[in-house]
């Protein structure tokens, strides 16, 4: 029989020639030890090299089905689809077993790498948890100091008519006090409020003395915003009617919610001022924690020592009148302190800003 000659001028026996008959059973236990053969390689195979010299072996270009797909040619026409597609399954099965293989060769070395241990010891993955932001934390540290002296905590609403922002707490329309909270006005009436201060109205209007509140909440100014000012900030207002109530004993409760705010003794100062619902007014100030009072390059009290909490005094008579007391036998002492200011101070933050820009990087530093 003439044998026929491949490319490279080397002979051999085409697997379909000796057996005519039987060409495609032939054919397919040829294709069935080529298999074999390479399964058993691949179970032995330890690395991505020998993955690759396997892959070479058999499905490279000049590989045992790569030859046995060129041989095809040789073929009577009408055999030719059936033993290409022999072929490429089985090249395809080969491919996919090479695939998988390659998958645990890679595990295989991972857990080397991993001293083929797994080290249950090993600390786990944190899931990342929130934390409370840094004015709530102080809004919330105010009002249970305050709580835990006896003060209820009430809210009040954020859009006020000019009654309660202003007129009830003796500021008259056309008062130039008026002018001083750059509010936003909703309505020709209306208006957000830009201080806490209108809920002393309300309690006043609702309850008897003796009255004991603090009223955390949202306020609105319109400030340009700068390192200190913002359209939207937090006050806390404090409001004690009583007999007998005087200025001592707002210094007396200030410095303790100093200490406690700020983890020590502060010194508080009051300077003189005016508001149109106090008489006296004072401005409060309590010493810088950052530098404590040292000023100079301090950035959190720009240098003057000095951090001021906002405005305060006694609870002016007009006031009392228009809820209805009588102020020749009650009197009371109120506040007003901004709670952003006291955050800032007390995180040593030098710039407002930074607590509204909800940057993960600044406010995870509070968890
Ligand atoms: N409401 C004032 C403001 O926002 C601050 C203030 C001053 C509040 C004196 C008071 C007070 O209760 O007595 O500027």
């Amino acid at each position: 029989m003439k044998r026929p000659e491949t490319k490279t001028g080397r002979f051999f026996v085409p697997f379909w020639t000796h057996q005519k008959d039987n060409a495609l059973t032939d054919l397919s236990s040829q294709i069935t030890s080529v298999h074999e053969r390479f399964a058993e390689s691949l179970s032995v195979a330890r690395d991505v090299k020998d993955l690759d010299s396997i892959r070479v072996a058999y499905l490279g270009r000049s590989g045992e089905l790569t030859a046995m797909r060129r041989r095809i040619g040789l073929l009577p026409v009408e055999e030719r689809r059936t033993v290409g597609s022999l072929i490429n399954e089985a090249a395809t099965r080969m491919e996919e077993a090479l695939h998988d293989a390659g998958r645990r060769v890679e595990a295989g070395s991972l857990l080397e790498a991993l001293g083929e241990r797994i080290d249950v010891t090993f600390p786990g993955l944190h899931p990342a948890v929130g934390a409370t932001h840094p004015v709530r934390q102080t809004m919330a540290d105010l009002c249970s100091f305050f709580e835990r002296r006896g003060f209820a905590i009430v809210l009040g609403p954020e859009i006020e008519p000019e009654y309660y922002n202003f007129d009830a707490l003796n500021i008259p329309r056309d008062h130039p006090a008026r002018e001083g909270f750059d509010s936003f006005f909703i309505t020709d009436t209306l208006l957000l409020r830009p201080h806490t201060s209108p809920m002393q109205i309300r309690t006043m209007e609702r309850f008897q003395p003796p009255i004991a509140v603090v009223v955390p909440g949202r306020c609105y100014r319109r400030d340009a915003v700068d390192s200190r000012h913002l359209f939207m900030f937090h006050q806390i207002e404090g409001l004690l009617v009583d007999d007998n109530i005087h200025m001592g004993h707002l210094k007396g409760i200030l410095t303790a919610m100093c200490a406690d705010a700020f983890g020590r003794e502060q010194a508080l100062r009051f300077r003189p001022s005016f508001f149109p619902f106090t008489e006296p007014s004072a401005e409060v100030d309590t010493t810088c924690p950052a530098c404590q009072g040292n000023g100079g390059e301090c950035r959190t009290c720009g240098g003057s020592g000095w951090i001021e909490l906002g405005g305060a005094g006694m609870v002016h008579p007009n006031v009392l009148r228009e809820v209805g007391y009588d102020p020749a036998v009650v009197s009371g002492w109120a506040f007003g302190f901004g709670i952003e200011r006291i955050a800032l101070a007390r995180y040593g933050v030098d710039d407002i800003r930074l607590f509204y820009e909800n940057d993960p990087a600044f406010l995870e530093q509070f968890s």
